[in-house]
């Protein structure tokens, strides 16, 4: 199971004061998620919520003017998917004496939320979580008979990822937690339990944690914890004793936060998928957001590795919705007096939404009379706040600085944002859509398939550690990601390296080939593919050496490179989403190799701020 960075969650009963407890955990879980924080803690009577917007800090500095007292407690630190960041939307959230925190989406929470409010309740958030700690209260009042049995019953009705932590103000000293999708782990001590996403919140307390699995509900007391399934029948898990460090339990193990969110990324793009590609319909909704009236043309406007997702976006749009789409650098376009319109849609595509030439580009194309549309991993930030529709990612907070998962998640939402389009002028339609629905609800399974098969590529970061170029080829939609590959292998390796259409090759860069200059080429199966296999050609007959991205079971390619990356087939416009993998990966045991600072590259920062 991978970790899901969305959120972090701690829970404590037992004995001692729990705020103290609370607030370690979730300092250790801030990585997780730093818009706004909060906690619940009980003393028998009523739970006393402290909850706000904005980092730890702020809800320390309201905890340091009143602490709430109490032998148990939940807590939160979020990273938002729904509902900008402010104290409403803040967890933990309340209904009667119910008081939950939850990471994850409740994919049908529209429906249940709307059903809820019909039969008398009241909302004060616009969180998914919200219905949650209704449909608790609910079953609480139509005679559950125990808080684990009232969470059950809510969880029957929930479709989506949650790990969830709860507390009754009427069940003293109990706590429940439960988990399907998103991470929660058990940690036990003498005489108190705790809860949390994952290991580091808890480690200064406890090494006996218990792993809990999907469909498991927890009922803990100080005494210990009773798992069973969503009905009721009692589970096994066997705890174990985690020797981690803190900080390499953050990392969820790995060695660097790029290379967790390498591994995070088939879960970033099922996330941002999740409740908005509908197969029954092969369609893909916007949230409740409709583009109308449809434009007659796209532009897209990014830098870095969100122009690369936007190049590919050009694809995704033109040949799924056939609308007309140029893409831009947002540093280039805000100072070229460019034509956009009343009838254009302009994307502005961030990770961190903050960058500063996005954001005036995409200010400018609004004072121009534009429709703009964000996508956007940030809630509530600068880009998104200032545009007419949003999209979010909902790829988790990206710490590496080099941007692996957000690319992905934004190639998903591209797919989403063109289908959405194609449906409503009727572009894509028939057996198309069916077909293009089912491929894309394929790719997270096929990600994970790739990141297997890759591997750590030691070896073949060693061969070329120290060569002073790279080359990187690639056509169609692989063409942006050939761009991509040499702009993760510069920034973390510091070598050298130019991405290029391979049509290109033969019109300059191919005086470069020679000595042994090793040249990556994406040569998978679809349109093309005889081009890439002539290109090819031409590097080995210059005695360059081929690295090749291709198609799993082409073994035809094999007496043609040195070396070869194996994807998965797809088809042609959904493989960047598998064919990036790889050289994320290339990139990364390069960088290793050369014992250069992964996480943290030399001259760049995680949100560029400035011109
Ligand atoms: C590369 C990278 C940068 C960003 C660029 C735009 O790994 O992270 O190239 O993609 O600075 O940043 P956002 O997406 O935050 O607008």
């Amino acid at each position: 199971m991978l970790a899901r960075a969305m959120c972090g969650i701690v829970g404590y009963v037992g004995t001692r004061e729990a705020t103290p407890i609370l607030l370690a955990g979730l300092r250790r879980l801030e990585y997780r998620g730093y818009d706004s924080a909060g906690i619940a803690v009980c003393n028998g009577e009523q739970a006393h919520l402290v909850r706000c917007q904005g980092k730890l800090a702020a809800l320390e500095k309201l905890l340091a003017e009143k602490s709430p007292v109490g032998a148990y407690g939940i807590g939160h630190t979020r990273w938002a998917t729904h509902g900008r960041p402010s104290d409403e939307n803040a967890h933990p959230h309340k209904a009667g004496p119910i008081s939950v925190v939850h990471n994850g989406i409740v994919e049908n929470h529209v429906e249940l939320r709307e059903r809820l409010i019909a039969s008398g309740r009241v909302f004060s958030s616009q969180t998914d979580t919200e219905v949650l700690a209704h449909l608790i209260d609910e079953a609480l009042q139509a005679g559950a008979a125990s808080l684990v049995e009232a969470v059950r019953a809510a969880l029957r009705q929930v479709t989506g990822a949650y790990a969830i932590a709860v507390l009754s103000d009427r069940s003293p000293n109990v706590l429940v937690a439960a988990k399907n999708a998103s991470p929660l782990v058990l940690g036990l001590g003498k005489g108190e339990m705790f809860i949390a996403s994952d290991a580091p919140a808890i480690l200064e307390q406890t090494r006996d944690m218990l792993f809990l699995e999907d469909g498991d509900i927890a009922e803990l007391d100080h005494s210990g914890a009773r798992i069973t399934d969503l009905d009721g029948n009692p589970v096994v898990r066997k705890p174990r004793t985690v020797t981690w460090t803190a900080g390499q339990a953050e990392k969820a193990g790995y060695p660097h936060f790029m290379l967790k969110e390498i591994h995070e990324q088939p879960r970033a793009v099922t996330d941002t998928l999740a409740g908005r590609l509908l197969p029954d319909s092969n369609d893909a909704v916007l949230e409740d957001q409709e583009v109308t009236p449809l434009p007659s043309r796209v532009v897209i406007l990014a830098c870095g590795t969100s122009y690369h997702a936007g190049l590919v976006g050009k694809f995704l749009i033109e040949n799924i919705a056939r609308i007309p789409c140029e893409v831009d650098l947002a540093s280039e376009f805000r100072y070229r007096e460019p034509v956009v319109g009343s009838r254009d849609l302009v994307v502005g595509i961030s990770q961190s939404g903050e960058t500063a030439d996005t954001l005036a580009a995409v200010k400018e194309a609004r004072a121009r009379g534009a429709r703009t549309f964000a996508i956007c991993n940030v809630v509530d930030s600068a880009i998104p706040r200032a545009s007419d529709l949003v999209l979010y990612t909902r790829a988790g907070p990206e710490i590496g600085v080099a941007s692996t998962k957000c690319f992905t998640a934004q190639l998903a939402a591209l797919t989403l944002l063109a289908i959405h389009l194609g449906r409503r002028n009727g572009a894509l339609a028939g057996v198309a859509a069916t077909e293009l629905v089912a491929e894309l609800m394929q790719i997270p399974h096929k990600m994970s398939e790739t990141l297997k098969e890759t591997g750590d590529l030691k070896a073949l970061a060693r061969k070329y550690q120290n060569v002073r170029d790279f080359l990187f080829l690639g056509r169609g939609p692989n063409y942006p990601i050939a761009l991509e590959g040499a702009l993760k292998l510069k920034e973390i390796s510091y070598i050298h390296a130019e991405g290029y259409a391979a049509g290109e090759m033969k019109h300059g860069p191919i005086a470069l080939i020679g000595d042994g200059l090793p040249v990556v080429i994406i040569a998978t199966r679809g349109k093309g593919y005889d081009k890439v296999l002539s290109n090819l050609a031409e590097v080995r007959a210059r005695e360059g050496q081929v690295i090749a991205v291709a198609t799993k079971g082409d073994t035809a390619i094999l007496d043609q490179c040195e070396d070869v990356l194996w994807v998965p087939d797809a088809p042609p416009l959904l493989q960047p989403m598998l064919t990036v993998l790889p050289l994320q990966l290339l990139a990364y045991a390069v960088a290793l190799a050369r014992g250069n600072d992964v996480d943290q590259p030399r001259n760049l920062a995680k949100s560029v701020t400035v011109e």
